[in-house]
């Protein structure tokens, strides 16, 4: 059938260390499951800050980057690729927005962080930087296509 022919889009997700450390992976990883998405990568890492400060290279010269570094390297972080229809954009609308004084209940920071320093995950916030993040975190080999029997989920 050609019922979904759009190529297939994908965004990256990250838990923070204090999503982890407040065992949150879990119930994160479910509503990105729930809602129909797929996930093709998946890893858990102590940052380095050499690849923060390219995750993060608009920000370097930020007055609170240095405690963006502290955060980010506190404790390992959990790095999920997902692929689906408007992926990107349905990401950011469920996580929320940046500051979590802002965000609504319902989304991942509003009903888990109440501050922008602590604000749980990270989520690409367009087509071009859901690539460029992608290509620095995950190695080609590591996306892993799979299909399922009912085709209708894979949209
Ligand atoms: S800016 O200045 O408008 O470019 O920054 P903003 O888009 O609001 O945020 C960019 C990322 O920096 C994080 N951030 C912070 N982290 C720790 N402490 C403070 N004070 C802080 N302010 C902003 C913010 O969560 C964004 O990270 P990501 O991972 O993209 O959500």
């Amino acid at each position: 059938s050609t019922a979904h022919p759009d190529v297939k889009e994908r965004t990256l997700v990250a838990v923070k260390p204090d999503g982890v450390q407040r065992r949150l992976v879990g119930q994160i990883i479910q509503r990105f499951e729930q809602r129909g998405f797929k996930l093709v990568g998946l890893k858990m890492l102590q940052v380095s800050e050499d690849l923060l400060s390219q995750h993060y290279c608009q920000l370097t010269s930020k007055p609170f980057y240095p405690s963006l570094v502290d955060y980010m390297t506190s404790g390992p972080v959990v790095v999920m690729v997902w692929e689906g229809h408007n992926v990107v954009q349905s990401s950011r609308t469920m996580v929320g927005p940046t500051n979590p004084a802002a965000a609504p209940t319902g989304t991942v920071r509003g009903d888990f962080s109440i501050h922008v320093s602590r604000n749980v995950v990270h989520a690409s916030d367009s087509l071009e930087g859901a690539q460029r993040e992608i290509q620095l975190w995950f190695q080609g080999k590591d996306l892993l296509n799979w299909d399922c029997c009912d085709q209708s989920l894979t949209v």
